[in-house]
């Protein structure tokens, strides 16, 4: 017998709820309606629709990435922020809501003739934002150790911005030419900074989905970005640091940033900013 929209539902929720995915109707409906090509109240409206062997196919393979705690972005290749659709895959971090506050903070602090540098780019959701929202009035550069992370950030800036983003394959600020440092007024930053023992490794769960590099980071998550203030006080317009951080870190931040040269001006929600003195 051929399976509708509601036995399938039914059936996959069930399984994901027995996997202890608290989010699993959800899951699932938006796992047909994505297969399905509809929205979710699509499913609502026609229970009774019934689903070929090939869609079947599809949603059942969706279905048990899911159950193996996959998180969705990476099912669908896709991932919302500030508004925009970005592409994401398996080498570059999920955008998290909580990066919509550093942009938030950074638009309203942009002067005319800034220059932005952002640093661990990942799927580039920073720069592509900034420059989206604020286009010719500023100039933005982007940067990554992970080439693969870089890929993704040019085809969000072309699918995007319709053009290139400048990206530099780096450590930190290490191989970012001079000439493109000398004139950088903004850094932006949400490098890794979770602390290993903050994770549970025995139980199943999205974070280990996502690339090791891109989440955790030495010295209770603060490596990156204590080595990231060393480099920056030396860049001679700088003007601005705006740093994701887990807020129990920003007492320790705002401590390592004085003796660089920095003072704390506002933190809300995930976000730090930290100006030159
Ligand atoms: C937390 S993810 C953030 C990605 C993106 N900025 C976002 O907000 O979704 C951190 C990024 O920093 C990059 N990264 C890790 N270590 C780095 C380093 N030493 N220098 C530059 N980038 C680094 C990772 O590859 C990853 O893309």
């Amino acid at each position: 017998m051929r399976e509708t929209v509601e036995t399938w539902l039914k059936k996959s929720v069930k399984k994901l709820k027995d996997a202890e995915i608290a989010s699993a109707q959800l899951d699932a409906e938006l796992i047909l309606a994505y297969v399905l090509g509809v929205e979710r109240t699509f499913l609502h409206a026609n229970p009774q629709k019934k689903l070929s062997k090939t869609l079947v196919f599809h949603a059942n393979n969706f279905l048990n990435k899911r159950i193996k705690r996959v998180p969705l972005a990476y099912i669908f290749r896709k991932k919302d922020f500030f508004g925009r659709t970005f592409f994401v895959n398996e080498n570059v971090l999920v955008p998290r809501p909580e990066t919509e506050t550093l942009i938030e903070i950074t638009q309203k602090m942009l002067q005319p003739n800034d220059v932005a540098l952002d640093i661990g780019t990942g799927s580039g959701i920073i720069p592509v934002t900034l420059k989206a929202e604020y286009g010719e009035k500023v100039e933005v550069f982007a940067s990554d150790i992970s080439l693969q992370a870089l890929a993704v950030a040019n085809l969000n800036a072309k699918k995007l911005l319709n053009q290139k983003i400048p990206l530099f394959e780096s450590n930190l600020l290490e191989k970012i030419p001079s000439d493109i440092l000398s004139k950088i007024t903004i850094v932006t930053a949400n490098l890794p900074y979770v602390n290993r023992d903050w994770v549970d490794f025995e139980k199943n769960n999205e974070l280990h989905h996502e690339p090791q590099i891109a989440l955790y980071a030495r010295k209770n998550g603060l490596e990156l970005i204590f080595e990231l203030l060393f480099q920056a006080q030396d860049l001679p317009k700088l003007r601005k640091i705006v740093l994701e951080a887990d807020p129990c870190q920003f007492e320790e931040i705002e401590k390592y940033a004085n003796n660089c040269g920095f003072l704390k001006s506002k933190s809300e929600n995930y976000t730090i900013v930290l100006d030159k003195k």
